[in-house]
C-alpha cells in the first residue's frame, strides 16, 4: 500500500532532488501534483527546479560532507539524483546506514556517474553488445589503443562528462592529439581518463525509456515506452521524436538489453537506455537511471510523460507507458551569452499548429545552453518534427534591455 502525506506538515512525504535542471523541474511538478513535499538542490541558486519546489538548497553536490549534511538535515523519504556529478560514494554509505533510499539505488548512481562503471557492467558483466572500447590515461595509451584494435574512425570521450562535452570523432592519425586535448579540456574533473570507442555506423539511434514499477502484488515489473528517435549534434540532442519505427527483431533485442541493464541496476524508477541500431543489430551505448533529455517529447506524446512515470514508479504507484499520439521535440538554445534573457516571438511559435513550448527559466543563457524545448504532436511523426523545428526556430532569445 502506498500512503502519501500532506506537504509542509509532519505527515509529509518528502523527496529530495539532487540536481534541479529542466528534467528535475518536471519531476518536481509531477510530485507536487501528488502532494509530495519537494526539496530542490543544485550547485547554483534559482535553478529551474528550485523555482517550483517547496524548498531550494544550493550546495556543492560533489562534496561528500555537504551532501551528507543536507540529507541528514532534510531527512527525505527518497533521494532522487537528477545529474551525474554527485558524491555517489556518500550516497552509498548513507543508504547502507539505512538513512535514506536512493533512486533507483545508490549503486546505480555510482555506476552511471562515469562511463567506465556502466560500460564495464554492460559489456563485461552482462555481455551486452557495445562498441569496442578501451580506457586510456595518456595520449600515448590512446594512440596505442587505436593502433592495436580500436582503429579508425573512433570516438573519444572523457570518462566524466555529459552532453557531448570534450567528445570528438577521430577519422585518422592526424586527429588523435587534438581529440586528446579536447577531452582534457572538456571533462568534469581534471584527471585525464578517457574512453575510446570504435565508431558505430548506425542507421539510427534511440532512447528506450524503461520503467521499473511495482505491481499489485508488490513485485517489480519492467515496462517499455515506444522507442524515441533522436538527432545529436556534437554529442548533444537537438531533436527527438516518438515513436521511431523498428524492425520487430531489433525491437525485441532492444527490450532484452533494456531489461538486462535496468534489472541489474535495480530499484524502481524510469531509465533512459541509449541504443544504436543498424538493420536488426542493436548495440548498448549508455543508460541514465532517471528521465532522459530526449524523453522530453513524452510531454506531448504519452498519457503519462517520463517525469510522471518516474514520480509514480519511485512512489510505488502503477504506471501506464502507452503512447497517446506521435510527436516530436526540438531544442531552443540560448543563442546569446547573457543573464536574465528575454524570449521574443513566443506567440508566433505557438501559432504553429499543435505545438507547445517549455521555457526552463535558467537564470543565465549561453550560446549553446538548452533554454527551452518546442513540442509538437501529429498523426505523422514527420509533420510533428517539422512543426517542432519551426516553433523552436521562431523563439528568439536576446539580452534584456
Ligand atoms: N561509438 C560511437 N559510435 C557512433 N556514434 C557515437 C558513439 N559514441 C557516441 N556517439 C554519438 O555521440 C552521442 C553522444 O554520446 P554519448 O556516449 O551518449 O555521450 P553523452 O553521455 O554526452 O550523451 C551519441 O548519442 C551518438 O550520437
Ligand atoms: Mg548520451
Amino acid at each position: 500500500m502506498t500512503t502519501l502525506g500532506t506537504p509542509l506538515s509532519p505527515s509529509a512525504t518528502k523527496v529530495l532532488l539532487l540536481g534541479s535542471g529542466e528534467l528535475g523541474k518536471e519531476v518536481i511538478i509531477a510530485l507536487q501534483r501528488l502532494g509530495v513535499e519537494t526539496i530542490a538542490a543544485d550547485r547554483y541558486p534559482d535553478a529551474p527546479g528550485q523555482q517550483v519546489a517547496h524548498h531550494a538548497r544550493t550546495l556543492v553536490m560533489t562534496d561528500p560532507e555537504q551532501l551528507r549534511a543536507l540529507i541528514e538535515s532534510e531527512q527525505p523519504d527518497l533521494v532522487v539524483p537528477e545529474i551525474e556529478a554527485i558524491a555517489t560514494p556518500a550516497l552509498e554509505l548513507l543508504e547502507a546506514e539505512g538513512k535514506v533510499r536512493v533512486i533507483p539505488t545508490a549503486r546505480a548512481a555510482r555506476l552511471t556517474m562515469d562511463r567506465e562503471g556502466i560500460r564495464r557492467l554492460a559489456a563485461e558483466t552482462l555481455g551486452l553488445p557495445t562498441s569496442p572500447y578501451k580506457f586510456c590515461d595518456s595520449l600515448r595509451e590512446l594512440q596505442e589503443a587505436i593502433d592495436t584494435g580500436i582503429g579508425y574512425p573512433c570516438v573519444v570521450k572523457p570518462v566524466m562528462s555529459s552532453s557531448g562535452k570534450g567528445q570528438s570523432k577521430i577519422d585518422g592519425p592526424q586527429d588523435v592529439a587534438a581529440a586528446w586535448d579536447h577531452a582534457m579540456a572538456g571533462g568534469r574533473v581534471s584527471h585525464g581518463r578517457v574512453i575510446v570507442e570504435g565508431f558505430i555506423d548506425f542507421d539510427y539511434e534511440i532512447t528506450l525509456l524503461t520503467v521499473r514499477a511495482l505491481d499489485a502484488q508488490g513485485a517489480t515489473q519492467t515496462h517499455f515506452c515506444e522507442p524515441i528517435g533522436h538527432l545529436q549534434q556534437s554529442g548533444d540532442y537537438i531533436e527527438s521524436w516518438q515513436p521511431h519505427p523498428m524492425h520487430p527483431d531489433a525491437l525485441a533485442k532492444a527490450h532484452a538489453i533494456g531489461d538486462a541493464i535496468t534489472r541489474n541496476l535495480g530499484g524502481q524508477g524510469l531509465f533512459g537506455v541509449e541504443l544504436f541500431v543498424k538493420g536488426e543489430q542493436v548495440w548498448f551505448s549508455e543508460v541514465s537511471p532517471r528521465p532522459h533529455d530526449t524523453g522530453m517529447v513524452t510531454m506531448t506524446t504519452q498519457w503519462q510523460n517520463e517525469f510522471e512515470l518516474h514520480a509514480r514508479a519511485i512512489l510505488g504507484l502503477p504506471v501506464d507507458t502507452r503512447l497517446r499520439n506521435p510527436g516530436a521535440s526540438a531544442v531552443i538554445y540560448g543563442g546569446v551569452d547573457a543573464t536574465g534573457v528575454v524570449f521574443d516571438h513566443i506567440d508566433d511559435a505557438l501559432r504553429v499548429p499543435q505545438t507547445d513550448i517549455r521555457l526552463f527559466g535558467k537564470p543565465e543563457s549561453f550560446q549553446k545552453r538548452r533554454m527551452g524545448v518546442a513540442l509538437a504532436f501529429d498523426t505523422h511523426v514527420d509533420t510533428a518534427r517539422q512543426r517542432a523545428r519551426e516553433a523552436a526556430s521562431k523563439v528568439k532569445p536576446r539580452p534584456a534591455g
